[in-house]
């Protein structure tokens, strides 16, 4: 691991490039009839129709020379292969953790843990779940509640850790609802669904006080355990001098497991895993893989995957990596605040996020603010971005009508080592044009939407015509 305590002000990639994929370059007219085409939801893009693609920084980010080395040197075979060994010793190395199980993506790890733990009509708590991790809390049966930190909702005030669990507001609920039906609590490093933010040591080590206490188990969904553990060394007193590997071991050390989606931080597309000391637990969970995943020492992945993750998870703790990473989202953060555009302050780490409800304060949450916006920075700039708010997020009416969600957002995620400066200085450019034609930007109805994970395959329509808010003398945004 490096620590160069770089001297400049300027940041640079530390990296050079040596494969280049060129970019879609599209007119607006293409693209308002792919809009139209796509009903107004950028997940039936195609991507070669994008020109910035910040849909998601989950396995779209560039591996390394080193990686691509280990992908030749994978080793395929069905059981016992190599290339699982050094994967599993990259994760016991970095968790401390002894139950090590592959799984395709972190989804599959969810799917697994959860319907293991069989939890029916019993509470999973966080800080925050991320929508599948929900999802599959309560495709189990169980429920899933979330504590976020007082604060955290409170986008314009920076603070070093929003993404840190309100502790009190946990504990009183464990305590009203009993300690028995708690199964679990997880806390999701760093906060991707409220602004990538992080969680501080502090606030793990008072959670896993709670867990202890009430004897609940503790897991770590840790897609982006890296950048977590760069921001406690940037902010958190008495780490400073820490090296992140460090932080990070910290980090393991106070969970019982740990499920990662390593299309993050592993620094690979495709690939996750299960980790975990419970011996029964993981007995139960490697029963599951076999049934829907594939062996246990190969969990849904190829050999060539498992080297890659056991390289990037080396890699991705490279601190001259982490400070341009950081440093990738702050300067998009800082430009766009420069022209008046809200985000949840700070920027988070692996991208920034809009506060759409202030941004469009004339269109209301049912008529989806940040996938307005969303679908407008497709048509203006080419931008695939992606809405957390009402279409993710919203509650459902017995007709199944939407309800507004906590908050309209729209997350501009980087990839990892995938765009330049430049890029972002035109993403900054485009998002600056919409804020001074903001009021032109019209609002959406849901045309079909199902009821889980409706903002995959939601179809959506412009308002019609007679209840679209434009302010007077404003200019329909769909048509032209
Ligand atoms: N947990 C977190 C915190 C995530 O951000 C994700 C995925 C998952 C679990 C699920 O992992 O996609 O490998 O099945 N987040 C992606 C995103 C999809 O765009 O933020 P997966």
């Amino acid at each position: 691991m490096k620590n160069t305590n770089w001297p400049w002000k300027t940041i640079i990639e530390p990296f050079k490039i040596k494969m280049v994929e060129p970019l879609g370059i599209t007119s607006r007219e293409e693209r308002l009839k792919l809009l139209e085409q796509a009903h107004y939801n950028l997940f039936n893009i195609k991507a070669e129709k994008v020109l910035i693609d910040m849909l998601t920084d989950s396995g779209t980010g560039a591996m390394s020379a080193e990686q691509w080395a280990g992908i030749m040197r994978g080793d395929e075979s069905y059981a016992g292969a190599r290339s699982y060994y050094n994967f599993e010793r990259a994760i016991k190395d970095l968790t401390g953790l002894e139950e090590i199980i592959p799984v395709h993506q972190g989804r599959a790890a969810e799917k697994i843990l959860f319907t293991a733990l069989n939890g029916k009509g019993k509470y999973v708590i966080s800080n925050s779940h991320f929508d599948t991790t929900r999802a599959n809390v309560e495709s189990s049966g169980a429920i899933a509640m979330d504590f976020p930190a007082k604060g955290a909702l409170d986008f314009d005030k920076p603070a070093d850790f929003k993404g840190d669990a309100d502790v009190r507001a946990m504990e009183a609920f464990v305590k009203e609802k009993g300690r028995k039906n708690v199964i679990m609590c997880v806390m999701t490093v760093t906060n991707n669904s409220l602004g990538g933010q992080p969680v501080s040591m502090a606030n793990l080590k008072a959670v896993q006080n709670l867990c202890r206490k009430y004897s609940i188990p503790l897991f770590l969904d840790c897609a982006r355990f890296a950048e977590n553990a760069y921001f406690i060394k940037l902010r958190e007193k008495g780490y400073n001098k820490t090296p992140v590997k460090e932080i990070a071991e910290e980090m393991f050390e106070l969970a019982d497991g740990a499920m990662m989606s390593s299309k993050k931080d592993a620094l690979v597309n495709m690939g996750g895993f299960l980790a975990m000391n419970d011996k029964d637990l993981s007995l139960k969970c490697r029963q599951l893989l076999i049934l829907t995943e594939g062996f246990s020492t190969y969990g849904g992945l190829s050999g060539r995957d498992l080297e890659a993750i056991a390289i990037g998870l080396k890699e991705v703790l490279d601190e001259d990596y982490l400070q341009y990473r950081i440093r990738s989202s702050q300067y998009l953060g800082e430009g766009l605040l420069k022209h008046g555009i809200p985000i949840v302050n700070p920027p988070g780490g692996h991208g920034v996020y809009i506060n759409a409800r202030k941004f469009l304060p004339h269109i209301k949450p049912v008529n989806f603010p940040g996938q307005a916006l969303v679908c407008r920075l497709y048509l203006e700039g080419g931008i695939r971005a992606v809405e957390i708010g009402t279409l993710m997020f919203g509650k459902r009416d017995a007709k199944g009508g939407f309800l507004p969600a906590p908050m309209e957002l729209v997350r501009m995620a980087m990839p990892r080592r995938v765009y330049t400066q430049s890029h972002i200085d035109y993403v900054i450019e485009v998002l600056a044009h919409l804020a001074k034609n903001r009021e032109k930007i019209g609002g959406l109805e849901a045309v079909e939407a199902p009821l889980v994970l409706s903002h995959f395959t939601a179809k959506l329509k412009p308002m019609a015509e007679e209840k679209t808010a434009v302010q007077p003398g404003g200019r329909k945004i769909w048509k032209r």
